[in-house]
This record gives C-alpha cells, sequence and structure tokens, in this order.
C-alpha cells in the first residue's frame, strides 16, 4: 500500500481511541484540505449545471419551431359499447415469420389477401387448400422494385408500400418511395399514377388512399415533408407537414386539398362519400372533412397513441 493510498484511508477513517491522536490531528488536516476541494468541485458542478441551465433556456427562446399542437374541447368518451375494449385483433392468426412488417391489408374475393410488405413487394395470400384464410401460398405480385421510377431515397433500394385498396383486378398502391401506383394483378403490371416529383414540394410520403366507387377520384396523404429515414423528425420538430391529395384518374390532374397536418397517416371515405376521414398520428386525432369545402366537420381527439 503506499503512502496515498493510506492518506486517502484516514480521511475517510473516524479515530478510535486516544492512542491515535497524533494520527488524528494528522487526518484533520487533511480533512480541512479535503473539505476545500469538496466545495472546490461543487462550485464547478454548479457552475457546469447552471451553464447547461443557461443553454437550455437560451436553446428554449431561440428555438424557431413554434408549438402548434393546443387540445381544446376534449370529450372523455365511456369504454362501452362501440368503444369497449376487445382482444379480437390478438386472437387471430399471426404470419409474422413469412411477412416483413406489412403495413397494409386488403382481402379480395375467393378469400385471398394482399399486403404491401417491408421489402417492399406486394404479395397475395392465397387460403388454404381447404379454405383457411391467409394459410395457403403466397403469390409476388411486385417485385418491390420499380426500373427506372422516379423515387424519394436511392439507397433505400425498393419500395415501401404503406396503403393498398383493390378495385376489380386492380390494386392500387400508395408507396412512401415510389408515390402512387397501380398493378394489374393478373398481368403483374405496374402502371405510375403519381410519382414523387409530381408537384412541388415533392410528396416524400405517400402513405394511404382511398377511391371513390365510381372510379373516378383517388385520395392520397402524403405523411410528411420528411423521408422515409426521416420521419421521426415530423414528431421531434412540432412541424405539421402532412398533406391530403386528391389524384383525378381521368383527367390526371392532381390537387392538394388538406394542408399542415400532423403526420397524415389513413384516409378513408365514407360511406356516403361526402367526407373523408383523415388520422394525423402526432395529433392522435381523426377528423372528418366535407369533400367540397374541406372544412373539418367532426374531429375525435384519441387518448393515445
Ligand atoms: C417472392 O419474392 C421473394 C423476394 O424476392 C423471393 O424470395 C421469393 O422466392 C418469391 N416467391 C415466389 C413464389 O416467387
Amino acid at each position: 500500500m503506499n503512502n496515498k493510498q493510506i492518506r486517502r484511508r484516514n480521511v475517510s477513517a473516524k479515530p478510535i481511541s486516544a492512542n491515535e491522536s497524533p494520527k488524528v490531528s494528522h487526518s484533520n488536516s487533511k480533512r480541512r484540505m479535503s473539505h476545500s476541494n469538496r466545495s472546490c468541485i461543487f462550485s464547478l458542478l454548479f457552475c457546469f449545471c447552471g451553464c447547461i441551465l443557461i443553454a437550455f433556456v437560451t436553446g428554449l427562446f431561440m428555438c424557431p419551431f413554434e408549438t402548434v399542437m393546443k387540445i381544446e374541447d376534449i370529450v372523455n368518451v365511456q369504454l362501452k359499447n362501440a368503444y369497449a375494449v376487445n382482444s379480437l385483433l390478438s386472437t387471430g392468426k399471426k404470419l409474422h415469420n413469412i411477412f416483413p412488417t406489412p403495413e397494409c391489408t386488403v382481402e379480395g374475393k375467393d378469400k385471398l389477401l394482399y399486403a404491401g410488405l417491408a421489402d417492399g413487394r406486394v404479395v397475395c395470400i392465397h387460403p388454404s387448400n381447404d379454405g383457411e384464410i391467409g394459410a395457403g401460398k403466397v403469390e409476388n405480385i411486385t417485385t418491390g422494385v420499380i426500373q427506372g421510377a422516379v423515387n424519394t431515397y436511392d439507397a433505400w433500394g425498393h419500395g415501401r408500400p404503406f396503403g393498398l385498396r383493390l378495385v376489380g383486378e386492380t390494386l392500387y398502391v400508395a408507396d412512401a418511395i415510389y408515390g402512387l401506383y397501380m398493378v394489374d394483378i393478373k398481368l403483374k403490371k405496374i402502371s405510375i399514377l403519381v410519382s414523387p416529383d409530381a408537384v412541388v414540394p415533392n410528396i416524400n410520403f405517400a402513405d394511404d388512399l382511398d377511391i371513390t366507387t365510381d372510379g373516378n377520384f383517388i385520395y392520397f396523404s402524403d405523411a410528411t415533408k420528411n423521408q422515409l429515414t426521416h420521419y421521426h423528425f415530423e414528431v421531434y420538430s412540432g412541424i405539421c407537414s402532412g398533406r391530403i391529395f386528391r389524384y383525378n384518374l381521368i383527367s390526371k390532374k392532381l390537387d392538394i386539398v388538406i394542408t399542415n397536418l400532423c403526420f397524415a397517416n389513413g384516409v378513408q371515405l365514407s360511406n356516403n362519400e361526402h367526407q373523408l376521414v383523415v388520422t394525423e398520428t402526432n395529433r392522435n386525432r381523426i377528423t372528418w372533412y366535407d369533400i367540397e369545402t374541406w372544412k373539418p366537420l367532426h374531429v375525435v381527439n384519441l387518448p393515445c397513441k
């Protein structure tokens, strides 16, 4: 044991008996020194914390982002009847081992399921021979890559279908990489409808779509101005850059109908097709919009994400 170590022990050791008095006095002087050391450390720590606090407060006042979230008119809904808690979604059969992160699924005729996967593919899941849904062979409808297509992020290397609708033999796909396209499910032929560069600013995150029953209009969401790899910037910044587009399949005209949505996720036409229902993930909110005036008619603030 070297001298230093012994001294350090003495600092913390309490005098045990009078016999040890010389040692005690030595220890006391050491203790005084350590007191001043300690107060020095505390001052440094205090300065350090003070600096951090000043940096935070300065940052807060210099922050370029405005707080846009202001939740008003909240009505608490009882979790009863239609809102009653249930476990319907946890009792089915899980196919997640075979399919990487499907975010959209639609049901076709003859018990066929279609899903868009994380590797960019759209697949068709057949029923088993004895008719069990989801238990049969898996057929690739698309490869996940659309050669030569404009994309939102080169390095991604394949698409990311997030929204699907099936009309007859045609699948309509909202894809965060390739925009809006349709696939003939028999011929497996893809046609781009709206590519990401169809408007300025570009469509960076096509997320979901719905189509009118006359087949003339597609409404689709562009969740955020940030690309797929940076979608969380929408959360951190508090900036709501989501948009809803209307695409006319006859005239090929594209209109922006809603802007400034807080991560525009799902879109769904109401049964009478007079309203468009839009979910905003970052705002925990579902809003019914009149499709003539685009005024919000009804809002449901959800309790959590
Ligand atoms: C579907 O595509 C995946 C990924 O490219 C491939 O591994 C698989 O073999 C294909 N399935 C069929 C039935 O061709």
